[in-house]
């Protein structure tokens, strides 16, 4: 039962979009994870935070947590939505489709094929643009991935985070996240599969400040050991399918499997973003042991994202 008679102070988001990571600043992050922990002790407390605001959500690619849990969290703070499936931009130029919308709805949700779109869609709507997944990151994931390793460790600092595969957007905004929140990061993924230099870059200067490590390797022992808790997320992205049987065989040796979990530390959890491909990048034996974490971060995507919303637009 929680003790909270009110709910706390919200602090405003300085940004006026998450397009990316960094748009919140450190302080903001810091609050958003507190206010998330509020809303989900007393989740009655915020029921009227977004009272006659509708929100937009647009999505170019299927999904079930962050589609659901941003109808979900809308919808639980008083507020609605309508969605729209499909290509955005196709139909008509992208930046008349975010000028419609910004006359109708107070804040848009998006996920998108090229990071580019979101960026542009922020660029033509006066409404908040909220990045729900592009080719380069996953903010809103990331949120509720350290939200779960707090609930887990007491605080990211000085956590050990391995993350073992694809140098993809669900990585990228895990890195961004953590090292600012002095989380030490290690990824191994195979030549030619690992992350952004550009991201990898921002997250070096991060680190710099918190004091966290950073390691990139293409040894996925090298990136476990002593690892706190294993991260892992599909070979192939929503839109890299053609790669698919390449892929395959390129990461077979970066299965998170009884074997490699055995290098980390002994109660090291295992987290993924989901949906996960069971005898791919995870067996069955390891996502459904009793270390996995899988589904407290799919819960924490609800309570991340009414905290980034309150920020954003109570
Ligand atoms: N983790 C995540 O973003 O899941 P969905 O693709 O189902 O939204
Ligand atoms: N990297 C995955 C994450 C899905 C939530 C993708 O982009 O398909």
């Amino acid at each position: 039962m929680s003790t909270a008679v009110r709910a706390i102070k919200i602090h405003r988001i300085s940004a006026p979009d998450l397009t990316r990571d960094l748009d919140l600043t450190n302080d903001e992050l810091a609050h958003l994870l507190e206010l998330a922990r509020d809303v989900k002790s007393a989740p009655r407390l915020y029921a009227r935070s977004l009272d006659g605001q509708h929100l937009a959500i647009l999505f170019e690619k299927p999904s079930l947590r962050t589609r659901l849990t941003f109808e979900l969290a809308i919808k639980q703070l008083g507020g609605d939505c309508v969605v729209c499936e499909g290509p955005i931009g196709k139909r008509e130029p992208l930046k008349d489709v975010a000028r419609n919308l910004d006359r109708w709805v107070n804040a848009i949700v998006a996920r998108t094929f090229l990071q580019s779109t979101i960026d542009d869609l922020a660029a033509w709507s006066s409404a908040p643009v909220i990045n729900a997944l592009s080719d380069l990151y996953h903010p809103c994931q990331a949120l509720a991935d350290i939200l779960t390793v707090v609930e887990q460790f007491g605080s990211p600092r000085g956590v050990n985070l391995a993350f073992v595969g694809d140098g993809n957007n669900v990585a990228h905004s895990l890195m961004l996240t953590a090292t600012r929140l002095g989380a030490n990061f290690a990824i191994a993924s195979p030549p030619g599969y690992g992350p952004n230099p550009s991201v990898v870059a921002q997250a070096e200067g991060l680190a710099a400040v918190s004091g966290a490590k950073i390691t990139i390797t293409h040894d996925p022992r090298e990136a476990v050991a002593g690892a706190n808790a294993v991260y892992t997320d599909v070979w192939t992205s929503m839109g890299q399918e053609s790669q698919a049987a390449e892929r395959r065989q390129r990461f077979l040796p970066y299965q998170v499997n009884a074997g490699l979990m055995s290098l980390a530390r002994p109660d090291a959890r295992f987290m993924h973003c989901l949906p996960a491909r069971r005898d791919e990048e995870v067996t069955d034996e390891v996502i459904e042991g009793p270390n996995s974490v899988v589904f407290d971060q799919a819960e924490n995507r609800l309570h991340a994202q009414k905290a980034l919303l309150l920020m954003m637009l109570a």
